[in-house]
């Protein structure tokens, strides 16, 4: 989808689709969409008066022009209460809009940015409709033709306005094509997305982009901890490190993300209800994955690095079992309580990787516990960090713009307890003690030293069981746009 910034008269533009906005108990209608209305004859007016579309938010309806303005349709989105307009609210309006397009096959969209902050709404409109409109291709033996919506211009009135709008655009472009890759990566199963498969994904990507990329064998590394995750599969495991160099002076960034490609629990086996999902169990390296490409491509002022642990986690005979001990990459000595607390094992041993390849401040990314898909269900994500802090809430803040909730669980100094071996320095989980977030968190916290950090779960918002707004059921890519914008402040 090619995607244009233009100005001009909405009434003007030829086109096969046109989107204008009205808000919910509009009693007069203004802006682009009263022109349309007038040209129209009051076509639009009358099915407010009629209440036949009310301005609820997502709300739409669609209408012919018979050939009195330049587009062959319009469709009429409503924005509900115009005091309590959002970003998630125009993200939606735009799904809805880009849904009904590819319907309908309307190949040439235009739309009217909703009235707002300028730079912010053309981001949201973009991000909307991006986001909105993918679709997993799947494997079937015969492809379904998925209509491509080919051209998506946004039209201004006021000149001046247009750097603005071109710079959200830009942006939204960016990241959120980087989000519906990541669902890609997500959706795509674990037969087919090997940890060897998504290191190849990410050289080609670094490749396209200009980033260094290197695949690792966490064997010669050292990565005992990922390595007693790893042991039980027939997939050679992998450490896919990139590196964006920003400049000497700028801070480094280590970026870190869980991936398990698949999580049967090992030895400490899941029951086999739903366990097909746990082909997402590498959303959080997905994402680190895609948030390295926006960043190249918008070229932010960082220098960052991004360490990456791939593999499967599988009974078998070679499996470790519950109650071995192992050999992290720190040295540090971890009793194995469950197997399927495996994702913690592969990010201590990233992150001391990324601290040594000299990252001063961290943020890791997994889909790790349960317990927080039961705390916060898919509408947040769980985040935890240093005492510090700054991290947290900066990246809380930038979750706020880009709609992508998190809220902050604790790692109280109590949870350590749940974590003493009476044989290991430290044991991976606790048998049935609750917090179950938190306490993944202070198993990562205990390799972290002095290094600013945050840890995001992502366990219950990297995949949708039923659709919500903007976001289809299925992976969602998060938290790739939250990452990127907190990357480029
Ligand atoms: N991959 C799972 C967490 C998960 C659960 C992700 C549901 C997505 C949806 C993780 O490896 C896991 O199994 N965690 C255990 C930890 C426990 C053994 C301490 C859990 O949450 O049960
Ligand atoms: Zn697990
Ligand atoms: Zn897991």
């Amino acid at each position: 989808m090619k995607i244009n910034v233009k100005v001009g008269n909405i009434t003007q533009i030829t086109c096969d689709l046109l989107v204008v906005n009205i808000f919910k108990g509009d009693k007069k209608l203004t802006g682009a969409t009263k022109a349309v209305d007038t040209m129209l004859k009051g076509i639009i007016s009358s099915s407010i008066n009629n209440r036949e579309i009310e301005g609820n938010s997502s709300e739409s309806m669609l209408f012919q022009t018979f050939g009195r303005i330049a587009a062959k349709k319009v469709l009429v989105v409503g924005l509900g209460d115009q005091k309590k307009l959002t970003l998630d609210v125009i993200r939606n309006a735009a799904a809805v809009a880009i849904r009904s397009a590819k319907k309908i096959k309307s190949e040439h969209v235009v739309s009217v940015l909703p009235e707002f902050d300028s730079e912010l709404a053309a981001t949201a409109l973009v991000e909307g409709t991006i986001i909105g409109s993918y679709k997993f291709a799947g494997y079937k033996k015969k492809q379904d033709r998925e209509f491509l919506v080919k051209e998506f211009t946004i039209v201004e009135r006021e000149h001046k306005k247009i750097p603005k709008i071109k710079a959200g655009v830009r942006q939204a472009e960016i990241w959120s094509y980087a989000q519906n890759n990541a669902r890609d990566l997500v959706h795509a199963p674990a037969n087919k997305m090997t940890p060897s498969k998504i290191a190849e994904y990410a050289a080609q990507m670094s490749k396209e982009v200009g980033l260094s990329c290197k695949i690792l064998d966490p064997k010669k590394l050292g990565f005992g901890a990922m390595l007693s995750v790893a042991e039980g599969s027939k997939d050679i495991p992998k450490v896919v490190v990139l590196r964006y160099k920003h400049s000497p002076k700028a801070e480094t960034i280590g970026l870190v993300g869980k991936g398990v490609t698949f999580d049967s629990g090992g030895i400490s086996i899941k029951p086999s209800r739903k366990l097909w999902e746990m082909k997402t169990d590498m959303a959080g390296a997905a994402a680190v994955i895609e948030i390295m490409r926006a960043a190249a491509q918008l070229k932010v002022r960082k220098n960052i690095i991004a360490v990456i642990p791939l593999c499967e986690n599988m009974p078998d005979g070679k499996a470790a079992r519950p109650g071995d001990v192992i050999t992290s990459y720190s040295g540090k000595t971890v009793e194995i309580i469950s197997t399927d607390a495996e994702g913690r094992m592969l990010l201590i041993d990233a992150i001391n990787y990324a601290q040594k390849l000299g990252a001063t401040k961290i943020v890791d990314v997994a889909t790790l516990t349960g317990g927080c898909v039961t705390a916060l269900g898919d509408v947040a994500s769980g985040i935890m960090g240093d005492i510090n802090h700054s991290i947290v809430e900066e990246i809380i803040e930038a979750s706020k713009s880009s709609g992508e909730k998190m809220w902050e669980l604790p790692l109280y100094e109590e949870y350590k307890d749940y974590l003493k071996s009476d044989i290991a320095d430290i044991r991976n989980c606790t048998e049935g003690r609750g917090a179950s977030p938190s306490v993944g968190g202070i198993f990562v916290q205990a390799v972290i030293g002095n290094t600013p950090w945050a840890h995001i779960d992502i366990a219950g918002t990297a995949f949708l069981h039923h659709s919500r707004g903007y976001l289809s059921a299925g992976a969602t890519g998060t938290p790739v746009r939250t990452l990127v914008q907190w990357l480029s402040r």
